[in-house]
C-alpha cells in the first residue's frame, strides 16, 4: 500500500508511553516473576494491540491522559497468551530471544502468563467498564477456542480456507478487535463508530496473520524473530500449505499425509515442502488477499473525521502487510 513504507519508528511516541506504563504496573513480591514478566513483556515486541487501544481512543476524540494505562491490558494479554503458546507448541524462541519456557520451563512460563493474565483483569477492573469487560471476557474465551480448534486440526493435510480463517480470527483478529472496540468505548463511542472499529480490528488482525503465516515460510530466523518453517514443523497446516496442497495432485499428497503420519519426516523433507511452497506462486497471491484485508479496514475508517489518529490508523495497515518481520 502506497509508495513509502511505514516503519514502527513512525508511532515510537506512543511506544515510550506504553513501556513507561508496563515498566510501572509490573510490580510483584516474587523474583521469578518479576523475571520472567520483564523477560517476556520488555524489549522486543511491536506493541500493535495497545496502539490501536490508544489511536481508536483517540480517534473517538478522547483526550484522557490514562489512555496508554489501559492499553497495557492488551499488551499483557497478549504476552500472557504467547507464554501458553510457547508451552503448547513447544517453541524454543520468541520475540528474538529463547522462549521463557526454554529459560525457566514450561511450569513457570504458564504461571507467568497466569500472572501476565491477572495483570490484565486487574486493570480492566480498576477501569470499571462493564462494556469493555464483556468484550474482553468473551475475546478471551474466543482466543482460547481459537487454540483448541488449532489443537483439533493438527496435521490435517485437507482442513479448508473457511477454517484456517476461523482459527485465525479467533487466536489473532479477535484480540486486535477487542483492542479498537475497547479504545472506542474508553471515549464514550457507540453505535457505529464502535462497530466500524471492531471491524477495522477484524480486518488488520487476519491481514495481519496472514502474513505471519507467509513469513513463517518466506523471511529468515534473524528478521522474523523465531524459526522460519515452524508451523509445518508444529503440524500447523497454514494458508500458504493450504493453496500449495490445492495445486499437487491428490497421490502427492496422499504421499505428503503419509510421509507425516509415519513420524519419519527429516530436515530435507521439510525443506522440500517449504521450497514447493515458495515456488507455488502462493506467496503473491496471499500477500494480495492481506492487502485486500487493510483496504478494508482503511475503508472503514472514511466517516471518522481527518485527524492524526487516523493517519496512523492507516499508516499501521500499511506497515503490517509490508512488514518482513
Ligand atoms: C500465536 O500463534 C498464538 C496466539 C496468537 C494466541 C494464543 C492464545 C492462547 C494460548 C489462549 C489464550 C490465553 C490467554 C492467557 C489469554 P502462533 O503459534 O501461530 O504464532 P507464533 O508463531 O508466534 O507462535
Ligand atoms: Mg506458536
Amino acid at each position: 500500500m502506497g509508495d513509502r513504507k511505514t516503519s514502527l519508528a513512525e508511532f515510537s511516541r506512543h511506544f515510550k508511553e506504553i513501556n513507561d506504563e508496563l515498566k510501572e504496573s509490573l510490580d510483584t513480591r516474587v523474583a521469578l516473576v518479576e523475571d520472567i514478566a520483564e523477560y517476556s513483556l520488555l524489549g522486543e515486541g511491536k506493541r500493535v494491540r495497545p496502539l490501536l487501544f490508544v489511536l481508536c481512543a483517540q480517534l473517538c476524540g478522547s483526550k484522557q491522559d490514562n489512555l496508554y494505562h489501559f492499553s497495557t491490558i492488551f499488551e499483557y494479554l497478549h504476552t500472557a497468551s504467547l507464554l501458553h503458546d510457547d508451552v503448547l507448541d513447544n517453541a524454543d524462541t520468541r520475540r528474538k530471544k529463547p522462549s521463557a519456557r526454554q529459560v525457566w520451563g514450561n511450569p513457570a512460563a504458564i504461571l507467568g502468563g497466569d500472572f501476565l493474565y491477572s495483570k490484565a483483569s486487574a486493570i480492566a477492573v480498576e477501569w470499571d467498564s462493564l462494556k469493555a469487560l464483556r468484550i474482553l471476557t468473551a475475546m478471551v474465551s474466543r482466543m482460547v477456542e481459537g487454540q483448541l480448534f488449532e489443537l483439533s486440526q493438527t496435521l490435517n493435510w485437507h482442513i479448508s480456507k473457511d477454517q484456517y480463517l476461523e482459527i485465525i480470527i479467533a487466536k489473532t483478529a479477535a484480540l486486535m478487535s477487542a483492542a479498537c472496540s475497547c479504545g472506542a468505548i474508553v471515549a464514550g463511542a457507540d453505535g457505529e463508530a464502535l462497530e466500524r472499529l471492531s471491524d477495522y480490528g477484524l480486518n488488520l488482525g487476519i491481514a495481519f496473520q496472514l502474513i505471519d503465516d507467509v513469513l513463517d515460510y518466506t523471511s529468515c530466523e534473524e528478521a522474523f524473530g523465531k524459526p522460519v518453517g515452524k508451523d509445518l514443523r508444529e503440524g500447523k497446516v497454514t494458508l500458504p500449505l493450504i493453496y500449495a496442497l490445492s495445486q499437487l495432485e491428490g497421490k502427492e499428497v496422499e504421499r505428503i499425509q503419509e510421509l507425516f503420519k509415519s513420524e519419519k519426516v527429516a530436515d530435507e523433507d521439510y525443506a522440500r515442502l517449504i521450497a514447493m511452497v515458495r515456488q507455488l506462486g502462493v506467496v503473491q497471491r496471499i500477500k494480495a488477499e492481506a492487502a485486500e484485508y487493510t483496504r478494508k479496514a482503511v475503508r472503514l475508517l472514511d466517516p471518522f473525521p481527518p485527524s492524526p489518529a487516523k493517519e496512523e490508523l492507516i499508516a499501521l495497515c500499511s506497515y503490517l502487510v509490508d512488514r518482513d518481520f
